[in-house]
């Protein structure tokens, strides 16, 4: 085994450095079920960017015990997390899939970044004040999960981070972070970029298309599981929340609704905005949303078939662990320059 995987590790820098390509880091927690939003701004982008890069997704699973989780809850959400990274076309053989507590170095190198991040900058994240937090009780892996994503990223001297557009805000603080002890220690770490696409980084709420589309909405019609079958898709997409005034048109401000499921029938059909207002001119929402269902569930079904095949074959313990193996062995190279350069330990 061993053998097997320092050969793949040395062809696949040997390779990498060889065709000058980009290396690509993201993570999504193993909290609750991936929606359409989390497909479409990011697991989507994760399938295209393997082709041409050396990925590494993980599975973050410490960000997930930022606010208590059941334990057994969830290592099921983490496995389940990783069958649906291979069901929507991530291959194993092309990216390293690996959870993020199997890799000591995120915790490790989240220390030195932490006393390099201030608390100022911290509590400016909106995500953080969105959630109301910030309270005598909140944890405060809570208040510094942005910290232990920018380890996340830096930890691989990662180029690219294909994330949706809520995580723009922390992906400008780990630049800052990054700058920042580059500018004290000289030259520690690679500054990384984020990429976001046009039409999937924020896919709104199906009943307030007015707040994005959440893993922690109480209404399950709220939003569309990659997981979902048919029936729901339908049922989710025909009670979605639209405007007054019946027309098929994109208007983010004054049409809110229907603009956020143009976007979604955009991103599953491949067809742009314009040729789908063309298609439903004259149209009334009921036609139009029958037929969104129809393009959804089309979509989805071969993701949850694959998804119930994956979780079921018994592969996925092997794949992470040497994903891990992978993942520790660039780690360990890029730990070892920040100790050197922070004066930690000893030579
Ligand atoms: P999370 O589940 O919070 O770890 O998110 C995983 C990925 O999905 C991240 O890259 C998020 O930016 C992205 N994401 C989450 N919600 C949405 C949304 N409503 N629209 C687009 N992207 C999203
Ligand atoms: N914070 C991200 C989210 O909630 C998840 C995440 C953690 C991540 N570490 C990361 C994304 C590193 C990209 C890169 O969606």
């Amino acid at each position: 085994m061993l053998g097997r995987q320092l050969n793949a590790v040395i062809k696949a820098v040997a390779g990498r450095v060889m065709n000058g390509m980009k290396r690509v880091f993201s993570g999504v927690q193993p909290t609750g079920s991936i929606h359409i939003g989390n497909y479409l701004g990011a697991l989507g982008q994760f399938v295209e960017l393997q082709e041409d890069n050396e990925c590494l997704y993980c599975i973050v699973d410490m960000h997930a015990v930022t606010t208590p989780k059941d334990p057994k809850e969830l290592r099921k959400n983490t496995l389940d997390v990783a069958a649906l990274y291979l069901a929507v076309g991530i291959d194993p053989k092309k990216s390293t899939i690996f959870v993020q507590s199997e890799v000591p170095g995120h915790a490790e190198l989240a220390w030195a970044l932490m006393c390099n991040a201030y608390m100022g900058e911290l509590s400016r994240m909106t995500q953080f004040k969105d959630k109301g937090r910030g309270g005598e009780s909140t944890s405060a892996g809570l208040f510094s999960y942005p910290v232990l994503m920018a380890s996340d990223i830096l930890l691989y001297d990662t180029d690219i981070v294909p994330v949706g557009g809520d995580q723009k805000q922390h992906i400008e603080l780990c630049r800052d972070i990054a700058a920042r002890v580059n500018n004290r220690y000289g030259g520690v770490f690679k500054v990384p970029e984020g990429r976001f696409l046009r039409t999937g980084a924020r896919i709104m709420s199906l009943d307030d298309p007015l707040s994005k589309m959440s893993k922690s909405a109480v209404n399950p019609l709220s939003s569309i599981s990659l997981l979902d079958d048919g029936p729901k898709i339908r049922k989710a997409v025909m009670r979605a929340t639209t405007d007054s005034g019946g027309e098929i048109r994109f208007d983010a401000e004054n049409k809110p609704g229907i603009s956020n499921l143009l976007n979604i029938y955009s991103a599953f059909s491949g067809a742009s905005v314009a040729e789908i207002e063309k298609k439903y001119r004259g149209a009334g929402y009921g036609t139009f949303k029958n037929e969104l269902a129809a393009v959804v569930t089309e979509a989805l079904t071969p993701i949850r078939t694959r998804f119930k095949e994956i979780r079921e074959s018994g592969v996925l313990k092997e794949i992470l662990r040497d994903g891990a193996e992978r993942a520790n062995e660039i780690s360990e190279k890029t730990l070892k320059r920040v100790k050197e350069r922070l004066g930690l330990g000893i030579a």
